[in-house]
């Protein structure tokens, strides 16, 4: 990759979701270390754009270009993208019954260790880690022991997606709504992993309806999805005219 060349370079995306075209053409560059906060009216697709990098199926990629870390992130699985360095966390965490919390992050922590031609850890090496990341999100250790987010309640969902996020350190981060149910000291958590792993290079791109949230991290831009394309690049600035007058912007038609 040229040292010029951003982190995640996006170029006329169109995506469909069922029946409908829900991103038309997002062009969007996001350099290494940068943090962005996409917002954009509820439906106006910032999940969709999500899932579509993360390499989800049911998201259908009918024309455009993506680039990560120089390479072409449309041509990978989800489990290449992952291994790359891409990571996202979820709106809505899906519970995996039957899978041990703390064997499914090992497994995707050594998935990426390998590609980055590190050695495995094992058991005993990686409980160190996942102790001390469970204890700075606020998650009990006991935690670790079941299955993927059975029976967590939202904000401890949201917290295991964090801790996820602090395990793996990777290249870019895409935070969807990690605030919504979160209580006030799972908000602060956000803010102090986040600036901790920005200190180590990740990259972030923040989804996030909240304007607190949004002014704690700092941004360097936000973004507003709107029609299936960013409509509006600005600074904290933009994040404070939405709160005050909506997502309803002078010259644009409402949400279709
Ligand atoms: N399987 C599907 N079939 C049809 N439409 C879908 C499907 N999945 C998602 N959509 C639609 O795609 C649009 C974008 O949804 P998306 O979840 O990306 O929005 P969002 O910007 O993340 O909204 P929110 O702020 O509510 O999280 C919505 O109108 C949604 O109903
Ligand atoms: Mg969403």
């Amino acid at each position: 990759m040229k040292t010029t060349d951003p982190l995640l370079h996006v170029r006329d995306l169109r995506v469909d979701v069922g029946e409908r075209t829900v991103l038309k053409s997002v062009t969007l560059d996001v350099p290494a270390g940068a943090l962005f906060v996409l917002m954009g009216a509820n439906g106006s697709g910032k999940s969709t754009l999500g899932l579509t990098l993360a390499g989800h199926p049911r998201y259908r990629v009918m024309g455009g270009e993506v680039r990560f870390d120089g390479k072409d992130l449309l041509a990978m699985n989800a489990q290449e993208r992952a291994r790359a360095g891409f990571f996202l966390s979820f709106q809505s965490p899906p519970d995996i019954p039957g899978v041990k919390n703390n064997l499914f992050i090992r497994s995707a922590v050594n998935a990426v260790r390998e590609s980055r031609g590190e050695t495995a850890l094992d058991a005993f090496d990686f409980l160190g880690g996942a102790r001390d990341a469970a204890k700075r999100l606020g998650l009990p250790e006991a935690m670790l022991n079941r299955p993927v987010n059975d029976g967590f309640s939202g904000g401890e969902r949201k917290r295991n997606e964090l801790m996820q996020m602090a395990l793996l350190a990777p290249k870019l981060a895409v935070l969807d709504e990690i605030d919504s149910g979160m209580d006030i000291d799972g908000v602060r958590a956000v803010v102090a992993l986040v600036q901790e792993l920005r200190a180590k290079g990740t990259a972030f791109v923040v989804v996030s309806h909240y304007l607190q949230m949004i002014e704690s991290l700092a941004p360097d831009a936000v973004l507003r999805l709107h029609e299936g394309c960013i409509a509006e690049t600005g600074g904290l600035s933009l994040a404070h005219d939405i709160a005050r007058t909506g997502f309803a912007r002078a010259g644009e038609p409402a949400v279709a």
